[in-house]
């Protein structure tokens, strides 16, 4: 897909929210899903890889009784997989009938991927189903879906960090940059 830019010789890395941004903005998101869970338990489905380390922080912010589960999808943006469609290649471990759901996204970008397993969980009866998104790239688009919390929405930027790659690294930078190829000299 042309979002992902080639792999730059060097890489500039600019700060877009920094670890204490990021921090504020997810107390901040766990407050209003605990405040609208209004005591009930809920599930949380975290979308592997990019939203392990937003489902760990976003967990520990929502203080109610909650359980983890995961599901991770075939990248259509591989290159691979020319159809736009996206596999599950990895599906829930625990049945959610009767569970309120959060879907717990690191980036809410074409929403083909969060169409798909929107779908995909509505057909296992969940009692509802919400979606918290750390970032939102509403002008990229493809498909209609919200995500009910939203931790920031950002420009058509490549970013990484805080759980998102480039080619599998970065996802371990404690905070949210945006990669940009130097041209060279
Ligand atoms: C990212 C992100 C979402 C998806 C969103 O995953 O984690 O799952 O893209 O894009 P969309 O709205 O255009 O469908 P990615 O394919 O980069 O895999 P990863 O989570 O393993 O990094």
């Amino acid at each position: 897909m042309p979002d992902q830019p080639e792999f730059p010789a060097t890489e500039n890395l600019r700060v877009l929210f920094s670890r204490q941004q990021i921090h504020a903005r997810v107390q901040q998101m766990g407050r209003q899903i605990r405040e609208d869970l209004r005591g009930e338990s809920v599930v949380l489905v975290g979308v592997l890889k990019g939203a392990a380390i937003f489902l760990a922080d976003l967990a520990r912010a929502i203080d109610v009784d909650c359980t983890f589960d995961f599901v991770a999808v075939s990248s259509y943006k591989s290159g691979t997989n020319s159809s736009g469609a996206v596999q599950l290649i990895k599906d829930l471990a625990e049945p959610i009938e009767g569970r309120h759901i959060i879907v717990v996204e690191d980036i809410l970008d074409t929403g083909i991927t969060l169409s798909f397993l929107q779908s995909h969980f509505e057909r296992h009866k969940p009692r509802s189903i919400r979606i918290a998104a750390l970032l939102d790239k509403p002008s990229r688009r493809l498909q209609p879906i919200q995500a009910h919390y939203i931790g920031f929405s950002i420009p058509n930027e490549f970013v990484i960090g805080y759980g998102m790659d480039f080619a599998e690294r970065y996802r371990n930078l404690p905070d949210i940059r945006i990669l940009e190829p130097i041209p060279p000299k």
